[in-house]
């Protein structure tokens, strides 16, 4: 295996693509999933109307739930200045969202997030920092929570000349491993948990440059 990637290098790729209004392979500007869309109409009253997005990127969860009700704790290590401007401040909805620039492992969950998202960031997470993060946020939970989580698990990159990569301090999960992480972190939580197959191209060679299967987590908390 080669060298990994710097986690250096991939921050500033995405802080170039956000601040470009990029989208790259991984669809950044993409509007929200139907599940996620589903989830959203489904919240009712019992849930508190917080809510953490981890690796907001271009914003559009933040925004719909802020856009639902939510206030909004925006976290990711991109400048906010691409999201402050998407959003129109004269908007009341606009107000619900406080960003905070920084590492997502680096953020101290010490509230009740009645909503918590991480989409497509996790993988990037040392293992101990995703699996501590999420501990946090359940333990903080006392209502009708709901986390919705899409993770990336047997991940095979290639570079354009074909050698496989590996990100500097990732995850690195398989889809039993993290299988396991999250029916241990989510035990008494409903739990569901969905797999699907994900290649993104690259677009000089047009030959997959990344492929993996994705697990899709919606745990909602029973305890309230
Ligand atoms: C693939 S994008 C996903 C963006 C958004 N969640 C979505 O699905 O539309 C990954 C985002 O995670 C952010 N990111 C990667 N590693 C991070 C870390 N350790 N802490 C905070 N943000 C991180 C990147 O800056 C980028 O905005």
């Amino acid at each position: 295996m080669n060298q990994p990637v710097s986690k250096a290098s991939v921050h500033a790729f995405y802080a170039e693509a956000i601040r470009g209004g990029l989208n790259t392979a991984e669809n950044l500007q993409a509007a929200t999933s139907e599940r996620f869309n589903t989830l959203l109409e489904s919240i009712g009253d019992g849930t508190p109307r917080t809510a953490l997005d981890l690796g907001y990127g271009a914003g559009t969860y933040t925004i719909a739930l802020a856009r639902a009700g939510f206030r909004v704790v925006a976290v990711d290590q991109v400048p906010s200045d691409s999201l402050l401007q998407r959003i129109d401040s004269a908007s009341d909805w606009a107000n619900r969202i406080e960003t905070r620039e920084c590492l997502a492992e680096n953020f101290a969950i010490d509230e009740d997030f009645g909503v918590v998202v991480a989409k497509d960031v996790l993988h990037y997470l040392a293992r101990r920092d995703v699996e501590s993060l999420l501990t946090s946020a359940v333990t903080h939970a006392q209502g009708a929570n709901y986390h919705y989580l899409e993770v990336f698990t047997g991940i095979t990159r290639r570079s354009a000349d074909g050698r496989q990569l590996r990100i500097e301090g990732e995850a690195d999960y398989s889809p039993d491993s993290f299988r396991h992480v999250i029916e241990r972190i989510y035990d008494g939580w409903d739990l569901t948990l969905l797999w699907s197959e994900h290649a993104e191209q690259d677009r000089r060679t047009g030959r997959n440059c990344f492929e993996a299967t994705r697990a899709t987590v919606i745990a909602a908390n029973r305890a309230a």
